[in-house]
């Protein structure tokens, strides 16, 4: 090899510049899988499971993302624990996310990211970006919820009628239960108890 071509050669590997700005096409499309991984699941099952996890995933994104809408902009007598709550909820439907996306990897799929195809997905309503009052607030939440929950029981029964154990397990033990947790420290929020003076028994009326 000529003394120039070895100089060059030499050159252009040990360098240490970042190769900074490099692109390259996609390594998977999206809605397709990949691996076969001894997980003994047919392509069709991990097909369909990775499609309708990502429809829960782009449910659950929203959701975790309306709880920081709700945590900042949270007004009124109950500011300081709704603050917290909402915050305490957005954490654990981050790590819901977390489990689901890593679910739909696993199963050879790939799993939604960004706000934008996120926002493209979902079935949660957008809600405006100026803030709303506390049941209004605590009302879209529990939409938001409603919708998972739903998508949750359709989904694990299917998930067990062909085959898919795990994907079935997680949803139940992961999502459903986290999710009608949440509902239950929500609802609660909504329930028209006096706040300072009790209501005189002779008054109070059913309903
Ligand atoms: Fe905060």
């Amino acid at each position: 090899m000529p003394k120039k071509e070895v100089t060059a050669t030499r050159q252009t590997t040990i360098n240490a510049q970042p190769r900074i700005h490099q692109s390259a096409a996609e390594i998977q499309a999206y809605g397709t899988v990949s691996h076969a991984l001894p997980l003994e699941l047919e392509e069709p099952v991990r097909l369909e499971m990775t499609e309708q996890l990502n429809l829960l995933l782009a449910d659950t994104m929203t959701l975790r993302d309306l709880y920081k809408k709700s945590h900042w902009q949270v007004a009124g007598p109950t500011f300081y624990q709704l603050h917290l709550l909402f915050d305490k909820h957005y954490e654990e439907q981050a790590e819901v996310v977390d489990t689901i996306a890593e679910r739909i990897q696993l199963l050879g799929g790939v799993s939604l990211a960004m706000a934008a195809d996120v926002a493209e997905t979902t079935r949660i309503e957008r809600p405006p970006r100026g803030r709303e009052e506390v049941p209004v607030q605590i009302s879209r939440l529990l939409d938001a919820h409603q919708i998972i929950i739903g998508h949750c029981r359709q989904l694990a029964r299917r998930a067990s009628e062909i085959g898919d154990d795990g994907t079935n397990d997680m949803v139940v033990s992961d999502v459903l239960r986290a999710n009608e947790l949440q509902v239950w420290f929500l609802s609660e929020h909504l329930v028209n108890v006096p706040l300072v003076h009790a209501v005189d028994p002779g008054v109070r009326k059913a309903g």
